[in-house]
């Protein structure tokens, strides 16, 4: 097991799901996305997806921020279902979270303005928000970079500033598509420490997907591989690598985490 998990003190086991999808079946066109679906995401877990190009993890996100409907099967959130409650709602109502795969800022707006826009929208009191964008500020390192137009950053500088921008309204429910994509080694294990804290701290759920396995096993309490539009493997990251079937559609043979 990597270092990051050596840190953890606790273990997080509910038996609560916060997010649940049940039999869900998705088409584009005729082709079929998602095969009868079922997960559970639980309370104060961090759930990472893990599986090759175009097997629809970030479908996934779509469905449960209700960016997709599915052709078939229900979503709860907090017990409730919500398959039909349109995304704006569902991102009130639940708190949720999303850092999209791509995008997710605005190119004209500096960093501080664009970490102002979604402050602004969330957080009313004046002192509380300047309050919330200095600690992000400073946990993120972007003092250099506030007034800097989003497009003109590096392609890692944008996705901290999506992640940082994800956590000004201390989401419940946080969904990250590929975070670790395009960031350097140091921001990477700042970037897991930051997930394992908010679970510790802020008692929230977390769901991540990325194709960097390592650095996504390293800080995740459960995994799930997904082939053919289901899950084929699903537990501990150690569960996870030795699994036969996740081995020969998503691992290969040498793979390991040490
Ligand atoms: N709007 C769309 N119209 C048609 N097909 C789509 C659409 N969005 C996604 N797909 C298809 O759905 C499948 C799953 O896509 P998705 O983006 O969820 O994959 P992914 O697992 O996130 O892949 P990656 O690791 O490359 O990001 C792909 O085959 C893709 O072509
Ligand atoms: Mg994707």
């Amino acid at each position: 097991m990597g270092l990051i998990k050596k840190f953890r003190i606790k273990s997080y086991k509910s038996e609560e799901a916060i997010v649940e999808l049940k039999n869900i079946s998705l088409f584009y066109n005729k082709r079929q996305i998602i095969n009868n679906l079922n997960l559970k995401i639980y309370k104060q877990e961090i759930l990472g997806m893990l599986g090759p190009n175009g097997v629809g993890k970030s479908t996934i996100f779509n469905l449960i921020t209700g960016l997709r409907n599915p052709n078939h099967g229900e979503i709860l959130i907090n017990g409730i279902n919500c398959t039909k409650l349109p995304i704006n709602e569902r991102f009130k109502k639940f708190n949720l979270a999303l850092v999209p795969q791509y995008g997710g800022l605005i190119h004209d707006l500096s960093m501080l303005d664009n970490l102002n826009l979604v402050a602004e929208i969330h957080i009313k009191e004046k002192e509380l928000r300047e309050q919330k964008i200095n600690k992000l500020i400073s946990q993120f390192e972007f003092d250099a970079l506030l007034n800097v137009k989003a497009k003109h950053l590096s392609g890692g500088q944008k996705k901290k500033l999506v992640i940082a921008m994800a956590l000004i309204n201390d989401p419940k429910i946080l969904l990250l598509d590929e975070p670790f994509a395009a960031l350097d080694i140091l921001t990477i294990r700042m970037l897991q420490e930051i997930i394992m804290n908010l679970q510790s701290t802020d008692e929230i759920s977390v769901v991540v997907c990325d194709h960097q396995a390592r650095d996504l096993l390293n800080c995740v309490d459960r995994a799930i591989i997904l082939s053919n539009g289901n899950i084929i493997a699903s537990g501990s990251p150690s569960e996870v690598i030795s699994d036969k079937l996740a081995k020969t559609e998503y691992f290969g043979d040498e793979f390991n985490i040490n």
